[in-house]
């Protein structure tokens, strides 16, 4: 399995806290049956993305030296979570944030009320450069301002959602999880992923949280969704 979403590298942003976090994690990952992830930390200063990726890059060699000498057997990738409520309009080059320098780009909304269409310009402008927007956790935000309307013009414009494991296996109330098996059967979230920050929450431990899930999600859209169309956006082939 691939993880397209998550916030394990270390101190740099309200993810993994210290190195040992890291590396708990990614143990815990591999636990679980994971064998890949990608790094992607909430990116929102459009205006420093070198920066950004120069120190994104230096912590992920590290952490792949310390998984290679602990023997952890998790292969990881570069991204990051685009906020999309602020500078992509005027932005320079996106590529280097990119999943694995693939077209395609993990996005977020804010969680408190925001600008739609903006959000929607934004998600355009993305699309028009060429890559293809993964918006992240739509069932999240759903009782705010994500609404049936605003995911069907989402769609149009060419996105594709990510589902969050704890949405699916009802760890964030019983909307959300409604709102993400919805997405699924649908065929509209292609993924499900952890949006790991923390060794106890957020984490990696998937067996305890698909132990019940509910019947509809069969093993064929869990593999879909963790194995499959994570492998398609890894090697850049069209989902
Ligand atoms: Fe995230």
């Amino acid at each position: 399995m691939i993880d397209i979403h998550s916030h394990i590298l270390f101190d740099i942003d309200d993810g993994a806290e210290n190195v040992e976090t890291s590396v708990s994690l990614c143990r815990q990952a591999a636990d679980n049956g994971f064998n890949g992830i990608v790094a992607t930390p909430h990116f929102t200063d459009y205006k420093n993305i070198d920066r950004f990726v120069m120190e994104r890059d230096a912590k992920i060699d590290l952490l792949r030296e310390i998984l290679e000498e602990e023997e952890i057997d998790i292969t990881l990738y570069s991204g990051a979570e685009l906020y999309l409520d602020s500078g992509i309009l005027t932005a320079g080059d996106l590529d280097a944030l990119t999943i694995n320098n693939s077209r395609y780009m993990l996005c977020e909304f804010p969680l408190g009320p925001f600008d739609v269409e903006r959000g929607l310009l934004e998600l355009v402008e993305l699309c028009d450069r060429g890559y293809t927007p993964i918006v992240a956790h739509p069932e999240r935000y759903y009782e705010s301002h994500i609404n049936p309307e605003f995911i069907n013009r989402m769609l149009r414009r060419g996105a594709v959602f990510q589902v969050n494991a704890d949405s699916v296996a009802g760890n964030l109330g019983g909307l959300s999880q409604e709102i993400a098996i919805d997405l699924i059967l649908g065929g509209f979230a292609k993924f499900i992923a952890s949006d790991a920050h923390d060794i106890k929450h957020r984490n990696y431990d998937f067996r305890r949280k698909f132990s019940s899930l509910p019947s509809v999600i069969t093993q064929t859209y869990l593999a879909s969704c963790l194995i499959d169309f994570p492998e398609d956006v890894i090697s850049d082939e069209e989902i």
